[in-house]
């Protein structure tokens, strides 16, 4: 099922999520329904907050569908080990619209439990590195907007702001 994405403004966005517990139907099905929805958006990350669930999972695919192994499901993931740095243009599925330069390391180590909780760990670089930051931030309540300058993120803040009152947001 699709759901729709949730909005920068939501407090659930926020939100230290809590850690999966049980790897049951529930949570394969939880998985089935954010790849959907991802791919529905045409994002290459997507995070449950991010249809209002507040767990510690995520879903990554940073083909966006070409190559079926490169779908990723991390449950509880922690990042072990970075290295080096990268500059890149940012946006986010809760954000759209707008995006920004946020420093990343250029290479990221996760461990992770896949969908049936099963532990395993990932050496990642480049924009996959990037994915895995991004993602992990948002099951912290962190959003890309918390890495630019407070300058631009008021910018933002304010251009949202000014949406909401139109209803375009
Ligand atoms: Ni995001």
């Amino acid at each position: 099922m699709i759901h729709p994405i949730v909005k920068y403004g939501d407090p659930v966005l926020e939100t230290p999520a809590r850690p999966v517990e049980k790897f049951d139907d529930e949570l394969k099905a939880l998985v089935a329904d954010m790849f959907e929805s991802m791919y529905a958006a045409q994002g290459v990350g997507l995070a449950a907050p991010q249809i209002g669930v507040s767990v510690r999972l995520t879903v990554i695919d940073v083909t966006n569908g070409k190559n079926p192994e490169a779908k990723l499901v991390l449950a509880n993931p922690e990042i072990i080990h970075i290295d080096g740095e990268q500059r890149e243009d940012e946006g986010c599925l809760s954000l759209p619209g707008f995006r920004g330069v946020v420093p990343r390391p250029l290479y990221a180590t996760v461990r992770a439990f896949d969908a049936d909780g099963k532990v395993f760990e990932m050496r990642s670089e480049g924009l996959l590195a990037r994915a895995f930051c991004h993602e992990i931030d948002h099951l912290n309540g962190v959003l890309f907007l918390n890495h630019l300058s407070m300058l631009k993120r008021d910018m933002i803040r304010r251009k949202i702001r000014k949406m909401k009152k139109t209803g375009e947001w």
